[in-house]
């Protein structure tokens, strides 16, 4: 049983922290709350108090006479503190250490993890003095959720929203008890294309959406894994979760500058994302001319690093490395040599002529290759059963060379 302190302040997604904390509830949680005195006005202690059966913590003073510390003792109690909704206000005092009612009172006092569920209108969030205070609040180790994007209580839309309550719930649920047979292994993936500046304005890059990948990561999460995402350009929403963290790049270099940097600590690579083979060999400092240019522009491209060669050949026992082959033609063949030549355990092997199952798309056709093994070729299934099953077989693997 956890014990999970819910701190409610004054924004009027207040009546949502009702309904969160009956689904806390269900889940097997103990749950008491503490609210601000702006709370109060929007949702009283009685709701709270009945919900909960006990106490709700909104007065510094209360019991004070007969010696109690309730504030103290709600810190003490927790296994996690959950700020939810949390306004602006609470956000700024909490990143400056304030601690002048229960609720800034008790959340300095504790020593549980603390999940901070941002909720306020979508100018209040894009204040430079609120982001500053949530990047605080991150380098601090507190693990906050990124608000919604939709209707705003003020008529218009925004981010700003607090998120659902079963998300809020699913992110709890990783940030107390990461179980799973990934549980305490660091998977990296990198997703997306990358793209390689013709000049300050134009680039040369590729048609990757990065949902392979992020379906990849999406799996190893379930899994209880902790992922990196190592992101290029892409077309999907990454997800929010305290056992994620997001790398963004933009070239093949800076890819393979923070795949470089993450392998030390990984236990599985799984390189999906559509590098570039050639970067212009002398990017243009300042924009192009038309005028400038007769009747053709030559660009020189020169090879960039092969990351997962690289990663490859620096694995050391223990780690494994995973590949992509995108191919048009000869598909077997090519990802054996893949296989071989970049020094991986696994080479996913997918046929990008057919716009059905190639890039953008949501479902995928594989071949996979592993060492010493005949290919393994997998039915037409989505990306998301795709990601599962791959991430069933590097678990396989793992298990066996643990
Ligand atoms: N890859 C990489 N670094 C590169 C190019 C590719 O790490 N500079 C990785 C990709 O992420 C993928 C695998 O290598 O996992 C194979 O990529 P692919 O584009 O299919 O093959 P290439 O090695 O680029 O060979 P070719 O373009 O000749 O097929």
């Amino acid at each position: 049983m956890k014990n999970v302190a819910v701190y409610v302040t004054g924004s009027i997604a207040a009546y949502k922290a009702v309904e969160l904390v009956r689904a806390l509830q269900k889940r097997g949680y103990a749950v008491r709350v503490a609210e601000t005195y702006d709370a109060e006005r929007l949702v009283g202690p009685a709701t709270f108090a009945s919900l909960t059966k006990e106490k709700v913590l909104s007065d510094l003073w209360a019991d004070s006479a007969q010696g109690s510390v309730p504030h103290i003792e709600l810190a003490d109690w927790s296994d996690l503190a959950v700020v939810v909704p949390a306004t602006a206000n609470i956000i700024a005092k909490m990143a400056q250490g304030i601690a002048d009612d229960a609720v800034s009172t008790a959340l300095l006092a504790t020593s549980a993890p603390v999940v901070v569920v941002p909720a306020m209108n979508v100018h209040m969030w894009e204040n430079p003095a609120t982001q500053r205070n949530i990047a605080v609040l991150k380098k601090d180790g507190c693990l906050v959720m990124d608000p919604a994007t939709g209707y705003l209580a003020e008529g218009y839309r925004g981010k700003g929203r607090m998120p659902a309550v079963n998300q809020i719930v699913e992110y709890i649920g990783s940030a107390v008890q990461p179980a799973g047979i990934l549980a305490g292994k660091r998977v990296v993936v990198t997703l997306g294309g990358t793209r390689e500046p013709v000049d300050p304005v134009r680039f040369i890059g590729n048609r990757s959406s990065g949902k392979m990948g992020l379906a990849i990561a999406q799996a190893a999460l379930q899994a209880g894994a902790s992922v990196t995402i190592i992101a290029g350009s892409i077309q999907v929403a990454l997800p929010s979760s305290p056992r994620v963290r997001v790398v963004s790049v933009l070239t093949t270099e800076e890819m393979a500058q923070a795949v470089q940097e993450q392998l030390p600590a990984a236990d599985v690579l799984i390189m999906a994302a559509a590098v570039a083979d050639f970067k212009i060999a002398h990017p243009a400092t300042h924009k192009l001319k038309k005028q400038a240019v007769r009747s053709s522009y030559p660009l020189t491209l020169v090879p960039t690093t092969d990351i997962l060669r690289m990663a490859g050949m620096r694995k050391k026992p223990g780690q494994l490395v995973v590949g992509f082959a995108a191919e048009t033609d000869n598909l077997i063949a090519h990802a054996q040599d893949k296989l071989a030549n970049k020094h991986a355990d696994i080479i996913v092997a997918n046929d990008v002529s057919d716009d059905q199952i190639g890039f953008g798309s949501d479902d995928n056709q594989v071949t996979v290759l592993r060492r010493g093994q005949e290919p393994e070729q997998w039915s037409r299934l989505s990306k998301k059963a795709v990601g599962q099953k791959l991430i069933k077989m590097i678990t396989q693997l793992i298990g066996k060379e643990d």
